[in-house]
């Protein structure tokens, strides 16, 4: 069987194409960017609109097919900003009307979680999964999703984002900051675990404080978050791991792209005898291949919807 899936939750327009082994034949996508301007929601809709016949035609090409191979659409229904996934959503519909295809809506985060599965060929992880909107620790029990800690404010990606802003790095900024943790020594900030769950609005006004006073470098700075949201997140998912007994974490997302991060969670694997998984770059990111498998997994789920900008991954 052959599934083509369809991204646009957020900034990517994007078109995988992938087998029922989970093999992925295609991938394209192409991303809006404004680096002034940041995310403008009705931009962002018009350039997946601009690009999607494009998109299309690359992607049945680079897997040397064409829509008569094609079994199944899928699409992203959320969650994500309104009028992208409208725009995915009357893409899909489209293309599966003019070519009889049967459609199938996704969740976006669980398409994450179930890429970086059958990539590693995990069979029950816990999973980390750290972008620019979410943090959150999940496990999957009886065929379902549960959260069971998350940020009780601002994602991870999305606080590194917002202090890059503030030290004129550009957006995204979580790279560039690890760069210049490199350089940098610790100084203390607020280490805030409540539960299974975490916060990072404390740190960010703890940080900009401290920039604002002028007597902390920005290496400094830089080195000293990562210390301590990525300690936090350790040590939320030790317990959870201790908890629920699992022996395999995948980390997704594109906070997951960060080598001190991966470095601690492979540390704190390997001294509870489990083993640590992540998501090779070109499946990190949004792209429209993990859609296709996460569309192949729910092709016989009957579900009545078009778009759901608020779809969290423990309602599906
Ligand atoms: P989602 O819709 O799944 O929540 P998203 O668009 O919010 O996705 P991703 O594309 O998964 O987010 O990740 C983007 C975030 O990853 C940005 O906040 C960026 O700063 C951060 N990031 C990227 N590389 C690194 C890195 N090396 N270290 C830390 N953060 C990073
Ligand atoms: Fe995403």
């Amino acid at each position: 069987m052959i599934i083509l899936g369809v991204e646009a939750t957020a900034h990517t327009f994007g078109v995988g194409i992938v087998t029922s082994e989970g093999k992925v034949l295609s991938n394209v996508k192409d991303s809006y960017s404004s680096p002034d301007k940041g995310m403008i929601p009705d931009e962002i809709a018009k350039h997946h609109k601009d690009v999607a016949e494009e998109i299309l035609s690359k992607a049945l090409k680079e897997a040397g097919l064409t829509w008569k191979n094609v079994d199944l659409i899928a699409y992203s229904a959320g969650p994500g900003l309104d009028p992208a996934l409208w725009e995915g959503y009357h893409k899909a519909k489209g293309w599966a009307e003019k070519q009889g295809k049967k459609l199938v809506p996704v969740n976006h985060c669980c398409a994450h979680l179930s890429i970086g599965k059958i990539w590693n060929k995990l069979e029950d992880p816990i999973y980390l999964y750290v972008s620019g909107v979410n943090t959150q620790l999940i496990f999957s029990e009886a065929g379902k999703y549960h959260v069971m800690g998350e940020t009780l404010d601002i994602g991870l990606g999305n606080m590194l984002d917002k202090f890059g802003r503030v030290l004129g790095l550009g957006f995204p900024a979580g790279a560039k900051m690890e760069e210049m943790a490199n350089f940098g020594n610790y100084v203390e900030l607020p280490y805030v675990v409540k539960g299974m769950d975490v916060s990072f609005s404390g740190i960010l006004t703890r940080v900009q404080q401290l920039y604002e006073r002028g007597q902390t470098s920005k290496e400094d700075l830089c080195f000293s978050i990562q210390e301590t949201c990525f300690a936090m997140l350790a040590e939320v998912i030790e317990r959870a791991m201790a908890h629920t007994g699992k022996k395999e974490l995948l980390l997704v997302g594109g906070v997951g792209a960060n080598k001190r991060l991966c470095e601690m969670l492979d540390i704190m694997c390997q001294e509870r005898g489990a083993k640590f998984f992540k998501v090779p770059l070109d499946l990190a990111g949004d792209q429209g291949a993990m859609i296709a498998w996460e569309g192949f997994l729910r092709k016989d789920e009957e579900k009545e919807m078009t778009v759901n900008p608020h779809w969290r991954v423990d309602e599906v």
